[in-house]
Formats: C-alpha cells, sequence, structure tokens
C-alpha cells in the first residue's frame, strides 16, 4: 500500500485531462499539519505556468476531475492551487485489515532487481576502526532493506586484501612465526602492522625480503599465497566477530576482496590501450579524462598501470565494476564509501562507462557518508588522539548502557541486564549514525545517543515494549480480534494514517538509501502512538468494539515498528 504513489497517479491522470503536458508532476507529499489533509498535491502551480493558465483555475478543474473514490472525503484547494487531500476514515480502516492479515504488511510486491551492496570493506592485517562503522552499519540497514522488499541481494565485502604491503606483512608474520610468537602478534592487527612497518623501514634485510616476497605473491607462489591467506583468515576471523556482535548480516561468504580483481586486471589495461581510451606516458599507462580537470585546467590523466608495472586502487575498481556486471549480473550496485573517496569512484566509473563495460541500464551508485566526529567537532579520536578500535567502542555503549538501565531497574537479575545493555548499548551506536542524514559529517555523543527521550534507540525500543505489553497484559491472542477497525478519535485517525505510510517510507529509503529516513518514521510513529495510548483507553474502552479496535491498531503498530526496525538491524526487546 504506497498511498503516495496511488495519489501521484490519480492526481497527474486528472492534471493531463485538464489540458497539463502529459510529464507534469504532481508533486504529492505528506502534508506537514494536520489541518492541510493526510496528502497535499503542489504540481498545480508548475503545470499552470506551462499551460499560461491561473493555477487556482487549473486546481479547480483538476479535483472536478479527480476520481478518489473512497480514498479520499474531502478535498480542498488552498493558497495559490495547492491540493489537501483528507483521506476517508473507511478507506483507512480496510487498508489497516489488509496490512495487519499480510505477513509483509500489505506490501506491494516488487519487480525484483539483483542488486549488488559495496560495504564494510576494512583492509587486512589492520584493525577494523570507527572510519568502517559507518559504512558497515549504513549498508547493512541498506542490504535489510532491499532484501524485505524483496530484491536479490548480494553483499560485497571489498576487503583491502591485495597491495605491496603484503611483502612487508609477510616478511613479518615469517618472522613471529620462527620466534614462535606469531599467534600473539596477530591477535592486535594494529600492533602487527605497525611493528611489520617498522622492520620494514628499518631493517634493510628485511625490506629486501619483503618486496621478493611481494613478486613471488603475484607471481603465484605458493609459499606467499599460504602465509597471505593466514592473514586475511585471521582477520576476517576478528572481524567477524565484530559483525557477529553488530548483529550485522555479513558472512565470510560475503568477502570479495581486491584480490578477486587480480587476473582481470593485465586484460582490462590491454584493452583500453587496444581501444586508445588508455595510453602509455613516461612508462605508465593513464586515462585522460575531459570531464575532470587537473590545477592547469587540462584533461585529468588517471594511471591504471604503474611504470613498475603494479596496478592501483582505481584499476581494482574498474575491474570489479565490470565483475559486478558480467559475474554478478547486478542491475544496480550501491556502494557505502566514505565522501572521501568520491572523485576516485567517479574516474573509475567513468572509464567504465566509456569502456562500456556495463550497460547503460545498470546503476554505479555512490551511497557516500560523512566523517564521525567528536564532540569538538574534529576527527573521533582517542583521548590520546590515536584512532578508536571500533570493539573498545563497542564495549564502552554496553558498559553505558548497563549503567543506565541499572539505574532504572534496581533489582533487575545480573544476567538479564547484561542481555539487555548489549543491545541497549549496541543499538544505540547503530542507531544514531543511522538516524542522521548520511550524507553529512556527524557528531559521535554518548549522551545523545543513550537518551530515553527523543529519535534514539533507547526510546524506539522502549516504545516497542510499550505496545508490545499491551497484549501481554491483555492476555489475547490476536485471532480472537474479528471486529473491524473504526476509526472514530482525530488519535486513532492520525496513527492509522501514519501507519499504511510504512511502504512509501520504505521505498524512498531503498531508492535513496537513506536509512535516516525509516528512524524518522518509527519516531513519529512512536509519538503518535503514545498519544493514542495516553488519550484512547485500550483495554477499558467503552465497548467491546472499539477496544478490539484499538488493539489491532496497537497490533499494527507493534508489527510496525518490529518490521522497521528490523530492517535497521536493530534488535528489540520484550520489556526494560
Ligand atoms: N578498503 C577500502 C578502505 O578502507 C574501502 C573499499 C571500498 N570499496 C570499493 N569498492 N572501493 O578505504
Amino acid at each position: 500500500m504506497n498511498i503516495q504513489a496511488i495519489l501521484s497517479d490519480k492526481i497527474q491522470q486528472a492534471l493531463i485531462s485538464a489540458g497539463a503536458p502529459l510529464d507534469c508532476d504532481a508533486i504529492v507529499k505528506q502534508s506537514a499539519k494536520v489541518q492541510f489533509g493526510d496528502y497535499q498535491a503542489n504540481g498545480v502551480m508548475a503545470a499552470a505556468k506551462k499551460m499560461g493558465m491561473q493555477p487556482r483555475q487549473l486546481a479547480e478543474k483538476v479535483v472536478e476531475l479527480l476520481d478518489l473514490n473512497g480514498i479520499a472525503d474531502k478535498t480542498e484547494i488552498a493558497g495559490p492551487g495547492f491540493i489537501n487531500i483528507f483521506l476517508s476514515p473507511a478507506w483507512l480502516s480496510a487498508q489497516l485489515e489488509v496490512a495487519l492479515a499480510d505477513e509483509k504488511l500489505g506490501l506491494t510486491p516488487v519487480e525484483p532487481m539483483t542488486i549488488a551492496i559495496d560495504y564494510s570493506a576494512p583492509n587486512v592485517a589492520k584493525q577494523m576502526h570507527v572510519g568502517h562503522l559507518r559504512s558497515t552499519i549504513i549498508g547493512d540497514a541498506a542490504a535489510r532493506t532491499q532484501e524485505y522488499l524483496g530484491h536479490n541481494v548480494i553483499r560485497c565485502n571489498h576487503v583491502g586484501d591485495w597491495g605491496t604491503q603484503f611483502g612487508m606483512l609477510i616478511a613479518y608474520l615469517e618472522k613471529m612465526q620462527n620466534e614462535d610468537a606469531a599467534d600473539m602478534a596477530l591477535a592486535d592487527l594494529e600492533a602487527f602492522y605497525r611493528e611489520a612497518k617498522k622492520y620494514y623501514d628499518e631493517d634493510e634485510d628485511f625490506a629486501v625480503r619483503a618486496r621478493g616476497y611481494v613478486v613471488k605473491l603475484q607471481g603465484g607462489d605458493e609459499y606467499c599465497r599460504t602465509m597471505w591467506r593466514k592473514l586475511v583468515d585471521i582477520t576476517m576471523q576478528q572481524n567477524q566477530e565484530t559483525y557477529n556482535r553488530l548483529n550485522v548480516t555479513l558472512t565470510e561468504d560475503d568477502v570479495m576482496g581486491e584480490s578477486l580483481y587480480n587476473d582481470m586486471l593485465p586484460g582490462i589495461v590491454s584493452d583500453l590501450m587496444a581501444r586508445k581510451i588508455a595510453q602509455e606516458s613516461e612508462g605508465a599507462v593513464v586515462v585522460y579524462l575531459d570531464e575532470f580537470k587537473n590545477k592547469e585546467g587540462e584533461p585529468m590523466g588517471v594511471i591504471i598501470r604503474k611504470k613498475d608495472g603494479g596496478y592501483l586502487y582505481t584499476t581494482t575498481d574498474i575491474a570489479c565494476a565490470k565483475y559486478r556486471h558480467d559475474v554478478l549480473h547486478a542491475d544496480r550496485v550501491l556502494y557505502y564509501i566514505d565522501s572521501r573517496q568520491h572523485q576516485h569512484l567517479m574516474q573509475a566509473w567513468t572509464i567504465v562507462r566509456k569502456a562500456g563495460y556495463i550497460p547503460e541500464s545498470m546503476t554505479l551508485e555512490h551511497h557516500m557518508f560523512g566523517m564521525m566526529l567528536g564532540k569538538d567537532g574534529k576527527p573521533f579520536k582517542t583521548r590520546a588522539g590515536g584512532t578508536i578500535r571500533l570493539s573498545d567502542l563497542l564495549d564502552e555503549a554496553v558498559e553505558r548502557a548497563g549503567k543506565l538501565i541499572r539505574e532504572k531497574n534496581s533489582d533487575m537479575a545480573e544476567d538479564e541486564l547484561k542481555q539487555l545493555a548489549e543491545v541497549v548499548g549496541i543499538g544505540a551506536v547503530k542507531y544514531a549514525d543511522l538516524s542522521k542524514s548520511r550524507t553529512t559529517d556527524y557528531i559521535f555523543d554518548w549522551d545523545n545517543m543513550l537518551a530515553f527521550e527523543g529519535n534514539t534507540a533507547p526510546y524506539m525500543q522502549y516504545a516497542y515494549t510499550r505496545v508490545a505489553s499491551v497484549f501481554k497484559r491483555a492476555g489475547i491472542d490476536s485471532a480472537s480480534l474479528t471486529l473491524p477497525i473504526v476509526l472514530n478519535d482525530d488519535r486513532e485517525r492520525q496513527l492509522a494514517a501514519r501507519l499504511l505510510q510504512f511502504e512509501e517510507t520504505i521505498t524512498s529509503v531503498a531508492r535513496e538509501g537513506m536509512p535516516h529516513m525509516m528512524c524518522s518514521y518509527l519516531y513519529e510513529l512512536a509519538c503518535l502512538f503514545s498519544g493514542f495510548y495516553e488519550h484512547c483507553p485500550i483495554l477499558a474502552a467503552e465497548t467491546e468494539e472499539l477496544r478490539q479496535s484499538r488493539l489491532k491498531l496497537a497490533l499494527l503498530t507493534q508489527k510496525t515498528l518490529k518490521a522497521g526496525l528490523d530492517t535497521l538491524g536493530i534488535g528489540t526487546v520484550e520489556k526494560m
């Protein structure tokens, strides 16, 4: 049930019947204020301008021609030519019944697409840090959302598992193995990388060995491959623990690291050269792009093969886009990568399009996000200025949540508290990120994210338990609710309309990859429920009909909150 889409369609038809151009846009939006009805159509003004007509006159004609029989019981013209639409309570209740009876809340089936989602993408032999957190959390919400809608989602964890640094890492792993200290060294990946680099910079023998290993690894040498595998496996085992803890759906099977595209690189470079898209320049292979200018205002040269024969991050992303077409058959590819990599992606994709490696119809979309900043507005760091480790951050979240829950529940058993703190603490970190528009930088603030009031995870989780408790207290089975829904009170009507906006919300989230839209929706829904709950007695309603009707509204609220939070990867609890 996508009310916005239904109304857009009907109003556009009326506009066209009134003489507007075929491509006119009804611009239907949810009304900002109750007095403007449930929806407002704003497209009349632009259409009237094109037709050289008085907007109000056109609005009158549109309303006359508009066929909303049964859907709305009132349409009003306001201001210069807005059309306000008031949905009919009888129609709303009929739609609520449909949603209640359906496992997917009455969602219109989609034409399934194959959607590849590139997210998380940590680097091998390095600890995952907060910079990877946003990609992981937002990307996972996107994956869950597309899947909920019925699309075929392929999760692509574009792990940084290739490059010249592996010579040094293999040499260091070997050294540690000889000293019987490999396991310990790998337990702290950050230190592992740092130490390897130190030897590489300071010990000439080590550096020579490391450079030799790079060549051997690239040549497929078995010993080097085994050592490399070990580095990848241990890193990904550690990352998997973080994914599980974060309730993120990535598994080992989703790893499609940079190395996967190695074999494609020489072919791509020679193909681009043969077709004169790329050319040699001072020993390197370069693609000059008119779309990008360098400081001198000339076409920017993007290197795809270095003088020493090595390939670059860009070359890999060219191959990767091609692979996602040729092998994964993706219709859409969504990249959750921070905004600093925008130019890199645009260059790679411009080359992909120039070469015609993927069809026009396939989209490559950079769903970028800003940085995570501390309260001081500077990049989020430890007090000592180091990068914060993800696992430390999550530990702190759980600890803080535990303290807050303890304040509210002095007699809760330790075990239960621990479980709850995990769900609330992790939920808070995730929700805080998800609830802000991803394109801006975001300020990490413990107090805000753990507040029990406002658009936060604890508030949403609490709202969920409140709705759920109505049913528990009533001790009724939803199957026993057989009477129809009646919407007499304004609060009931508003809650009903909002409940039916789940589909248009999730559809927008899926289209734009903006999970904060789902958070705002759920938050408004929870607030409307709270007003309804306080003013419209449910179990103590005056009549049995009213009691059942209100229970049904509560039930659909519970289901909608749960479904919405699920698409965000936020856990719910039964009591808190
Ligand atoms: N591993 C990279 C990093 O940590 C991110 C990779 C993003 N995905 C891609 N297709 N380039 O910066």
